[in-house]
């Protein structure tokens, strides 16, 4: 069984386990995970002081499985920050806020005359006062990665704004064909707990943080495998069904096992596709069609940001 087939089986295992909210359009709501437990207010700090930053690891979907993902390199990443002098210590991370479960699939609502598409895949910066270095941490791995004055920390916190403002989405999925390989730009990049740390870091370099040389910083990803990803119109009521037929088939609530054996048939040759923000696009995947990996993504602050991964997955 590959990294992938157990990432499924869990998300199917939350989605099945999950009690869905409700079939009725009028009293749906989003369901609301533990999102942002302890939310600070952000303090603003003087140009003498000093604070250093930590890359942050949690076992994915810790709340709910402990530690097991763990043992399949599936991380959570997140940004630590510490006051030095006063050893104030807060993390910076970006979330799903209905789990990103929710963010995967979409509720389908039946009225009267048509099937509703209802995603519930928004996702906020959250700020809070937490202690980030284990065992006393949610997080399990805290590295220190570089220092930074008051008056830096200030400014990023403003361009953290600027981002929880402009990203509010989350999108578990790069969309690509081939991979690895060198400075590749993706058809469609995931917008995940990782994306934000990354655009952080480079953030952080372009205002003039401090960072140690040679960091190897790894992160997980999952990548859907496929041709140039086409944009379609929702609203055509034949794109509509074909789409609605895409994500019934994950709905496995009432299906018998034999049930699942034929429907794979029909998957294997119906259209997929992928939602990104508000857009769905047809995709065409190729082999090995999904697959999931743990790697170094390179730093590259001396050139223009790309999607450079250094290492191979293992
Ligand atoms: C830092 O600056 C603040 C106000 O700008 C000042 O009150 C404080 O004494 C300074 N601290 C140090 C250690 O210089
Ligand atoms: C989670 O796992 C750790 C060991 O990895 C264990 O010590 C702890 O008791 C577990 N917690 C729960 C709630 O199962
Ligand atoms: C919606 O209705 C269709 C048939 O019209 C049915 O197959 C499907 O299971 C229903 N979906 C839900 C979520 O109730
Ligand atoms: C459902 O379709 C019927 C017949 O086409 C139409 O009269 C009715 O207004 C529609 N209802 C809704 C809620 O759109
Ligand atoms: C991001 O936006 C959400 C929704 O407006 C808000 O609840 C959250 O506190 C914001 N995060 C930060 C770090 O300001
Ligand atoms: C939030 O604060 C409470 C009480 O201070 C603490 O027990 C808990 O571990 C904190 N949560 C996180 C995610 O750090
Ligand atoms: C903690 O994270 C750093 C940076 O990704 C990595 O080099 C290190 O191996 C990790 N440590 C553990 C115990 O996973
Ligand atoms: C699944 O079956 C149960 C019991 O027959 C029913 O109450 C429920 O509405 C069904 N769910 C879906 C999505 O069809």
């Amino acid at each position: 069984m590959n990294k992938f087939t157990i990432i499924i089986l869990i998300i199917f295992l939350l989605k099945l386990t999950k009690s869905n909210p409700n079939e009725d359009l009028e009293t749906f709501s989003c369901p609301f995970s533990n999102y942002c437990p302890n939310k600070t207010e952000v303090p603003i700090f003087e140009a003498n002081q000093t604070i250093e930053m930590y890359f942050l690891q949690a076992p994915l979907l810790k709340p709910e499985l402990n530690n097991t993902l763990a043992g399949l390199s599936l991380y959570h990443t997140a940004i630590g920050i510490l006051e030095v002098k006063s050893n104030e210590q807060y993390f910076i991370e970006f979330d799903a806020i209905s789990n990103f479960v929710n963010a995967v699939f979409p509720n389908l609502v039946n009225t009267t005359n048509s099937t509703k598409i209802i995603w519930c895949d928004t996702a906020h910066v959250c700020f809070s006062k937490a202690k980030i270095f284990p065992p006393e941490s949610y997080f399990t791995n805290s590295t220190l990665i570089g220092k930074m004055n008051g008056k830096i920390f200030n400014d990023f916190m403003n361009w953290v704004f600027d981002y929880n403002t402009s990203v509010t989405s989350y999108q578990l999925f790069y969309a690509m064909e081939l991979w690895p390989q060198q400075e590749y730009t993706p058809y469609i990049a995931s917008q995940a707990c990782y994306n934000f740390v990354w655009d952080s870091l480079y953030a952080l370099n372009q205002l003039g943080a401090f960072f140690l040389p040679d960091l190897k910083l790894r992160h997980d990803f999952a990548i859907l495998h496929t041709k140039p990803p086409v944009v379609v119109n929702p609203k055509d009521p034949q794109i509509h069904q074909e789409i609605v037929d895409f994500y019934t088939w994950f709905d496995w609530r009432n299906k018998t096992f034999e049930q699942i054996i034929k429907d794979i048939i029909f998957f294997i040759e119906d259209p997929k596709f992928l939602y990104v923000n508000g857009d769905y696009f047809l995709i065409e995947m190729v082999v090995p069609f999904v697959s999931a990996h743990y790697a170094v993504e390179e730093l590259s602050f001396d050139s223009k940001k790309q999607f450079k991964f250094q290492s191979k997955s293992k």
